[in-house]
């Protein structure tokens, strides 16, 4: 048996907000879906943050994934602040103590709000961002040995661009394109910086990942849609990081490509973020291209965001991730759900995927469930229940819940110590 990452993943803004953001401002201005909600100080993790990876450990990981939010560190343009990044450090090195190997996400949706006077496509805006990976590598990069280093490009170009759901907010699919470029462009020069303070550091891109199936199996137009759309949401990322060629087509809408020669050299796993399977059809009502809806094909029921239970597109992403040639991760996997019992199945079940892709040889190096505590989910706010721990928001108190001994009993067929001891100490 391998090496295994068996760990929890958070999101900064999700647990602590972040003032300085774009996402403040978004729900400033009223466009979450829950549009009063705030996130303001979150899940008060700022200040429980001990306690809260102490829990770790509790659930026996040996991972956590975790990102920094850059607009704390830097909330207007060129004052950075010292004190978050000793922050980041003592959790580092508390973790690393306590037998966790921290995975660290440098973009994880939000920007601080001066950073659209540039944006992706400007140069002025890749340094920006390279400025803040070089603040990170000098606090941590000595301590962290796996980088996420973005999370899911392509929801951001739809959110970002497309559907305009999320900032910046704009229906561009062109800009979307440059925006994507020059994000991805960006990967190699950060991954090269943090190398610098850590030769052993291991990076990937964390990439969102739906099953998509036609709504009538026999309807062709619904069969043409959904295979546009798995190239598109699916492979077209995964064959950018195996070959450096990318080509994002959209019918109807779109195309963007772009070539980055140096990507696939700089990538050394693939993670996957996989929750879901939609159903496709085509022509929309509302959209152009199509509809998408979630069904309880198999009666597992559907979670609290409304999203089908279906852990065989775990199994079909798992495939086609490790297609790219590198090792595969699963970044992000979890469920919205008040009703505990179903993520106790919905674990055991995803679990049982994972242990088969990896009888049948796949390249597997580990599982991050989302999330380790309810938090602010984007744009719906706290009312999805991610948690394997529960967080009463009327006191911050966190509460156990039944589905982390789940995963603690699951952890136990993946997880070995090993891989904790080939970690180079500070
Ligand atoms: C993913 C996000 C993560 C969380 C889950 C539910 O797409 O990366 O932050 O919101 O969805």
């Amino acid at each position: 048996m391998t090496d295994f990452l068996w760990g929890a993943a958070t999101s900064s803004y999700q647990l602590d907000g972040g003032p300085a953001s774009d996402w403040a401002r978004w729900e400033e201005a009223g466009r979450l879906y829950a549009r009063h909600e705030r996130c303001g100080a979150g899940t008060g993790h700022d200040r429980r943050w001990e306690a809260d990876l102490s829990l770790l450990p509790a659930i026996g990981a040996n991972a956590y994934r975790f990102s920094v939010e850059w607009s704390r560190i830097e909330p207007e343009r060129g004052r950075i602040e010292g004190a978050p990044l000793e922050e980041l450090r003592r959790r580092v090195e508390y973790l690393r103590a306590s037998g966790i190997d921290p995975m660290l996400t440098l973009f994880h949706y939000t920007h601080p709000a001066w950073f659209w006077g540039f944006g992706w496509d400007r140069r002025e805006g890749r340094e920006a961002f390279l400025g803040f990976v070089r603040r990170v590598a000098d606090a941590v990069g000595d301590l962290v040995g796996w980088y996420s280093l973005l999370n899911e490009p392509i929801v951001f170009l739809l959110g970002g661009y497309l559907d305009g759901c999320i900032p910046p907010g704009r229906k561009d699919f062109a800009a979307g394109g440059r925006a994507l470029e020059g994000m991805l462009r960006c990967f190699g020069e950060a991954a090269a910086i943090l190398r610098g303070a850590n030769p052993d550091a291991r990076f990937g891109i964390a990439h969102n990942m739906l099953d998509f199936a036609p709504e009538r199996a026999h309807a062709w137009a619904d069969r043409l849609l959904t295979r546009a759309a798995d190239r598109f949401y699916n492979l077209a990322l995964l064959e950018g990081m195996a070959t450096g060629d990318f080509d994002l087509r959209m019918p109807l809408v779109g195309r963007a490509r772009f070539r980055i020669p140096d990507l696939p050299a700089s990538i050394d796993f693939v993670g996957v973020n996989y929750y879901s399977r939609v159903h496709l059809k085509f022509p929309g009502r509302t959209r152009l291209a199509g509809d998408f809806s979630y069904r309880d094909r198999h009666g597992r029921g559907l979670t609290d965001l409304g999203w089908e239970i279906h852990p065989a597109g775990l199994e079909r992403s798992l495939r086609e991730a490790a297609r790219s040639g590198k090792p595969v991760i699963v970044t992000e996997n979890g469920i919205a759900t008040r009703n505990d019992a179903l993520r106790a199945d919905f674990l055991r079940e995803h679990a049982l995927v994972l242990l088969h892709a990896r009888e049948r040889g796949l390249d597997l190096r580990g599982y991050f469930h989302w999330s380790l505590l309810d938090n602010f989910e984007w744009l719906e706010g706290f009312a999805p229940r991610f948690g394997l721990f529960e967080v009463d928001y009327a006191t911050l108190a966190r509460r156990r819940r039944p589905s982390a001994d789940v995963f603690a009993m699951l952890g136990r067929s993946f997880a070995r110590p090993a891989l904790r001891e080939d970690f180079r100490s500070p």
